[in-house]
């Protein structure tokens, strides 16, 4: 059914006029309510967070967040890379009711996007990955929890039913089994491995703005945090008071405090992971296996090979090896190399046009990063609550302008490339 669940449509006068039950409204921008946050009545975009998160951020964590590596070159082509397809809209076509839901490894979700997963989200905003798994639960779309989340990932499972947990996992045997089995005990059924990280990116604005994985007590994070209040108080100090200092709570056998002088992350041997300790894991794992951040079709070919459900075709967000293709890209030949594999992509998405093109160009299913983690430091819960309903308005609308009356009649005969 229709995503929009308002049934008033203010007119271009602004007017409210009252709608036939069941039709569905496409509406210029998400109408206020009353409960809306006043801050939130100004954000009518995914986009629009950026800029308000980064007035509350202090720096460090602001640009470990928005930034990618090195030139920022793969940052840059994400976006572009939506830009280079034009829609064909079908026209007087009764899209008077429209559904946006997806099935993905037997379960129906409510959106044809999820939250992809972020360390640094309870750092942005207090007990971010809670509030997104609650938001996810109760949207019904899925949150995938970050292998370098600071909360246990038993604790956000028990708040989030449509959590899925990604591993950062080491090139070692004895702990991907023990990780393997405490993920699967938690009660998850999906397991998606990171696979673009064999060792750090080389991101220089985290070395500029004084971010570090422990962050080291400075005078100068001192000052961030002085000079961030709402940040300090709403989320810092509210963390310590109601949790205790933050740890790397789901990485290898150490947990690292969140700020520290001496610790160091383990890395543990994972320029040693290879298709081998996938082999392992599938034989380990009788859940759902995902493998993100491939970009190559022969990888996914291998994949395949290795009895993986699905792929999260990704570059990061352009954090890691920049000048890495943008997945929006390769995604057609991964498509058709897949076989029976779920396509999922991630990296730059922002509109509802953008999730249209990517389920054109083979995906059945995306996910968006930032956006989520800067609307929980925006206006937490309800600034997520906020994104959400923006994102599947304009899914909901943009389904309505190019004539179909669901996400399975999209299709690449909807796109022509733009001239170059
Ligand atoms: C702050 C931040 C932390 C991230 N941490 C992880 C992580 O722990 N594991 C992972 O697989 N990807 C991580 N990513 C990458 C995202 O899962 C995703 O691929 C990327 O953000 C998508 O791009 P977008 O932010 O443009 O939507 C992180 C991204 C950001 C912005």
């Amino acid at each position: 059914m229709s995503g929009v669940p308002e049934a008033i449509s203010p007119t271009s006068r602004g007017e409210q006029v009252p709608l036939p039950s069941g039709a569905a409204v496409a509406t210029s921008a998400p109408a206020p309510s009353a409960r809306t946050p006043r801050i939130l009545q100004r954000m009518l975009a995914l986009d629009d967070f950026e800029p308000q998160a980064a007035r509350i951020l202090p720096r460090p964590i602001f640009g470990y967040a928005s930034g990618g590596s090195e030139t920022n070159a793969s940052l840059r082509a994400n976006r572009e890379a939506f830009d280079d397809w034009s829609f064909v809209p079908r026209v007087m076509v009764d899209v008077s009711v429209r559904s946006q839901q997806r099935t993905l490894f037997g379960r129906t979700y409510d959106a044809p996007f999820g939250f992809a997963p972020m360390g640094g989200t309870s750092l942005g905003g207090f007990d971010g990955d809670r509030v997104l798994a609650r938001v996810a639960a109760v949207s019904n779309i899925p949150m995938i929890l970050s292998g370098a989340s600071l909360t246990r990932l038993e604790d956000v499972k028990a708040v989030g039913p449509t959590a899925w947990f990604q591993g950062y996992i080491p090139g070692e045997e004895g702990a991907i089994r023990r990780l393997v089995e405490r993920v699967g005990a938690a009660g998850y059924d999906t397991l998606v491995v990171t696979a673009d990280v064999p060792v750090a990116a080389n991101r220089e604005n985290n070395v500029r703005n004084g971010y570090s994985a422990p962050l080291r007590p400075t005078l100068r994070l001192a000052w961030q945090g002085i000079t961030h209040p709402r940040w300090l108080f709403g989320t810092a100090l509210r963390t310590l008071y109601v949790h205790g200092m933050p740890h790397s709570e789901n990485m290898g056998s150490t947990r690292v405090p969140l700020v520290s002088r001496v610790a160091v992350r383990e890395r543990a041997q994972r320029d040693r992971f290879s298709w081998r300790h996938l082999a392992l894991i599938r034989s380990l794992w009788p859940g759902r296996l995902v493998v993100k951040g491939l970009l190559c079709a022969e990888d996914a070919r291998i994949a395949a090979g290795h009895g993986v459900d699905g792929v999260i075709v990704s570059n990061h967000g352009g954090r890691q090896l920049d000048g890495a293709v943008a997945p929006l890209r390769v995604l057609p030949e991964i498509a058709a190399a897949a076989g029976s594999m779920t396509v999922m992509m991630d990296s730059g998405v922002r509109r509802g046009t953008d999730v249209l093109k990517a389920l054109a160009l083979g995906a059945q299913f995306v996910f968006v990063g930032r956006p989520f983690l800067f609307a929980n430091a925006v206006a937490g819960e309800a600034g997520v609550r906020h994104a959400v309903k923006l994102l599947r308005e304009e899914i909901d609308r943009d389904l309505a302008l190019v004539g179909v009356d669901s996400v399975d009649g999209v299709s690449t005969a909807l796109l022509r490339p733009r001239p170059r």
